[in-house]
């Protein structure tokens, strides 16, 4: 770019003088249609149980979900993302739960495809909800077995695409798993279902309070470092994304959001796909942890957390704060 003329012909601030003229020179913009809302589930009946570690977000029972998503989607906000809470006593070593045909995933996808037909819902695949572990896949000598993970990921896609989950996210990072799952949904007539893949996956410290959320806390043994990306590369969630497009991923994800920023910035440069990030348990919890001690406007903090996803290159943005901010859109 030529910049040639400078002051004091040109005066930056003339543009920002009014709110008309800043609105006229914004870059980028932010709807309700750029947000995702991920959702907690939880057994039982008429529950609406607080997460401790993420002020302002809950758990609910499944006859409740309808109820809980209806502002949402009166708003414009196109998908939920879906993540059951397992309580320990439910988790095994091989995390038997995620292919029972009446777990709280399948489910849900029921009851919310009846009651919002035209809500885009988004199941998580991965067994870390579902292990005594809290891997996202099956032990084999203390290692998480790649291929034995994956096969049963594929009859975990299956089992909630044929619940009605719109779109399967694989967060395992299991090697592979984007191509064996779409042979899997292809040979069960499966051919519309999406694939949202969490292409480019760190092993963060920002996830805590979400494995509160579904359990995995105190059930975790050790890290997820053989399986997740080491927070220090780049150009490996190059090669992570051309994989998962090449096997067949409709949509790619980057996660956490904030803290990596540039990846998503490289993924949209290099390869143009509907590209997302997770705005993920810890970033939400920060801000509202500064919130709460009056550090932090939260409607400044979340609408700028937001555009800052936008700015980067993402379509979308999975983020707890989506029905704060959808609100805050509609308020204008
Ligand atoms: C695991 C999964 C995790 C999240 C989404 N899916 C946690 C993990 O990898 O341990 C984290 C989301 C968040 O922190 O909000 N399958």
């Amino acid at each position: 770019m030529n910049f040639p003329a400078s002051f004091p012909a040109t005066r930056m601030r003339r543009n920002r003088r009014d709110a008309w003229t800043r609105k006229l020179v914004a870059e980028n913009t932010l709807t309700p249609g750029n947000l995702i809302w991920p959702i907690f589930l939880t057994s039982g009946e008429n529950q609406k149980v607080p997460v401790e570690s993420m002020p302002g977000v809950f758990r609910v029972s499944v006859d409740r979900a309808a109820e809980h998503v209806a502002e949402a989607v009166e708003l414009g906000i196109p998908a939920v993302a879906l993540f059951p809470y397992t309580p320990a006593e439910q988790r095994d070593e091989e995390g038997t739960g995620a292919l029972n045909p009446e777990n709280l995933m399948c489910r849900a996808a029921r009851a919310l495809k009846a009651a919002h037909p035209g809500l885009g819902l988004i199941g998580d695949v991965a067994l870390d909800t579902y292990t005594s572990h809290g891997h996202d896949g099956v032990l084999r000598d203390d290692y998480v077995h790649n291929e034995d993970t994956v096969h049963i990921l594929c009859q975990q896609a299956r089992l909630m695409a044929e619940a009605g989950v719109d779109v399967v996210a694989p967060s395992d990072m299991m090697d592979g798993r984007i191509g064996s799952i779409r042979e899997a949904l292809d040979d069960a007539g499966l051919i519309h279902t999406r694939i949202m893949s969490y292409a480019a996956k760190y092993a963060s410290g920002f996830y805590a309070p979400f494995r509160d959320a579904v359990g995995s806390n105190a059930a975790l043994r050790g890290d997820k470092k053989t399986y997740q990306m080491d927070p220090a590369n780049t150009d490996e969630a190059l090669r992570e994304v051309a994989l998962d497009v090449a096997e067949g991923a409709d949509m790619v994800m980057v996660k956490p959001g904030l803290p990596y920023l540039d990846i998503v910035w490289r993924v949209k440069k290099e390869f143009g796909l509907p590209t997302y990030a997770y705005q993920v348990s810890g970033e939400y919890s920060m801000i509202m942890a500064a919130v709460e001690r009056g550090w932090l406007d939260h409607d400044r903090a979340m609408m700028e957390a937001l555009m800052a996803f936008r700015r980067a290159g993402c379509n979308g943005v999975l983020s707890y704060f989506a029905l704060s901010a959808a609100r805050l859109l509609k308020a204008g």
